[in-house]
């Protein structure tokens, strides 16, 4: 019997859910347990394809990697989010998880499965099965407190009225929709993408952690003490991040010790491009693994950081332009070649970690801020839906660690915004007090995964409810 039991971890299947599931299962490995993560088939290609550098293999140092398929036809690109997740209702239904867990009791006698953390947006009704075994389940939330809490009041909220049934707000203007958080605007609200079927997920996932009880999430209490407080007297909280190669959180450049299950190749000559730069003088731009840009935003952005006279490294990830191919302008690289670098998927965490950046271009998802808050980057914050507002006016507003970049009336950010605000960023007085607040989170990011810290803290009472059954 493996001494710390055997856990199976169910990720969403989506690059920034995934990252971070992988980085408690490896914390899982180095504390005694055996765990399964189960992908789609498609995203497990996708991760063995991409890695063919460092090639991860079905059993990778004590994780096995399972996965069965998603319910879409193969060549479905899966850039649908509520309809892949709607397809997962079914393909990812209890019924089939609880085949899975019985499958591998029976094949391993020894090694049967003591735990289950899944990501809190997907298998709803997985608690009557973790029940039929008697073994603790965990919700797994994959970005900030705030985000989890406010889609567990909507139904209060709906009833008090400040959101209409169909979850639209009532107001236009800020409305503080929590106690313990700041007033949000109207557009921050995380369920405003993805319609109906997203509004009724959202409430889902909030019966769903009523039921487990228990929520895992990818933060920290320094960063959102009040809502954190404010959650936990409805459910068990522990906030765990963060969820980042340790070598990441000890100060010096590293190279990560672990492949991590990245689904596109890392393009690691821009680290060499890197090493070229001034210090703190490099744009780091990149939108994560799902948004979409229209070819006008893809130009204006282009002359933008044309215009800002700096070096500057931007991540052009395939299927990132509307209508798929990459359409870079007409003479833009010839007029920035001295000082540019594109590449389709970077090493995020090394380049941020690197001494020659000096600010992140971001779209906000939480992977990429809780990264950038690590390696004390400050941010310029253009977000494109789901939580991204959301985490854009805690960035801005609450933790002043960065800047917004404002659209036109027609959902534009201009070259001249770009230009001006990482101007703003990096040579005005604004910057430097956002430097200085950056800096104190990246310090407390770090410290709190130390022994006697927050998350460590967190971390420890999980560790306990994981091991519980197998010591009694
Ligand atoms: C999505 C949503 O956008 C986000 O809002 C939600 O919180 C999680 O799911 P994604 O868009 O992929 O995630 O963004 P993000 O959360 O930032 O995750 C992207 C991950 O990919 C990060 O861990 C980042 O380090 C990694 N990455 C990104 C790379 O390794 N290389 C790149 O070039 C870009």
């Amino acid at each position: 019997m493996n001494m710390g039991g055997h856990a199976l971890l169910i990720p969403l299947p989506f690059q920034g859910h995934i990252n971070p599931l992988m980085q408690l299962a490896w914390k899982l490995v180095s504390h005694g347990f055996l765990v399964t993560f189960l992908n789609t088939d498609f995203n497990h290609n996708r991760i063995m394809q991409a890695n063919t550098r460092n090639p991860i293999h079905n059993n990778w140092d004590g994780i096995r990697m399972v996965s069965i398929p998603d319910g879409l036809p193969p060549d479905d690109k899966r850039t649908n989010i509520p309809n892949l997740l709607q397809a997962l209702d079914n393909s990812m239904a209890p019924s089939v998880i609880k085949s899975l867990i019985e499958e591998i009791n029976e094949r391993e006698e020894e090694n049967k499965i003591t735990g289950i953390i899944v990501d809190a947006m997907t298998c709803f009704g997985l608690k009557a099965v973790a029940d039929f075994y008697q073994i603790p389940l965990f919700a797994f939330h994959a970005s900030l407190v705030a985000n989890c809490t406010i889609r567990y009041f909507i139904p209060r909220l709906v009833s008090i009225g400040t959101l209409a049934q169909d979850g639209a707000p009532k107001e236009e203007k800020k409305v503080r929709y929590i106690p313990s958080m700041p007033p949000l605007r109207s557009g921050d609200l995380p369920w405003l993408f993805g319609g109906e079927k997203m509004f009724k997920r959202c409430i889902q996932m909030g019966e769903s952690i009523k039921q487990i009880k228990r929520v895992l999430t990818n933060s920290f209490y320094e960063l959102e003490g009040p809502v954190v407080e404010e959650l936990s007297r409805e459910v068990e909280v522990y906030p765990i991040g963060p969820l980042i190669p340790g070598e990441f959180l000890e100060g010096v450049k590293r190279s990560p010790s672990k492949a991590l299950p990245s689904f596109w190749a890392d393009d690691v000559e821009c680290l060499e491009w890197l090493d070229k730069q001034s210090t703190q003088s490099v744009i780091y731009v990149s939108f994560g693994s799902l948004a979409v840009w229209s070819q006008i935003q893809v130009e204006e952005f282009a002359a933008g950081l044309e215009a800002a006279l700096r070096p500057f490294l931007w991540v052009v990830r395939s299927g990132l332009m509307e209508g798929g191919k990459p359409t870079i302008p007409p003479g833009f690289l010839e007029h920035v070649r001295e000082r540019i670098c594109i590449v389709s998927w970077a090493p995020q965490l090394q380049v941020l970690s690197h001494p020659c950046i000096a600010c992140f271009v971001t779209h906000c998802g939480w992977n990429s801020v809780q990264e950038s808050i690590t390696m004390g980057v400050p941010m310029l914050c253009s977000p494109h839906f789901i939580d991204q507002f959301l985490n854009r006016t805690y960035i801005v507003d609450v933790w002043k660690i960065g800047l917004p970049l404002e659209s036109n009336k027609d959902g534009i950010i201009e070259k001249g915004e770009i230009a001006r605000a990482v101007d703003r960023l990096l040579v005005g007085e604004d910057g430097a007090e956002i430097r200085k607040h950056v800096t104190k989170l990246m310090r407390s990011s770090r410290d709190v995964v130390k022994e006697g810290g927050s998350s460590f803290n967190s971390y420890s009472k999980f560790l306990h409810q994981m091991k519980k059954q197998l010591l009694d």
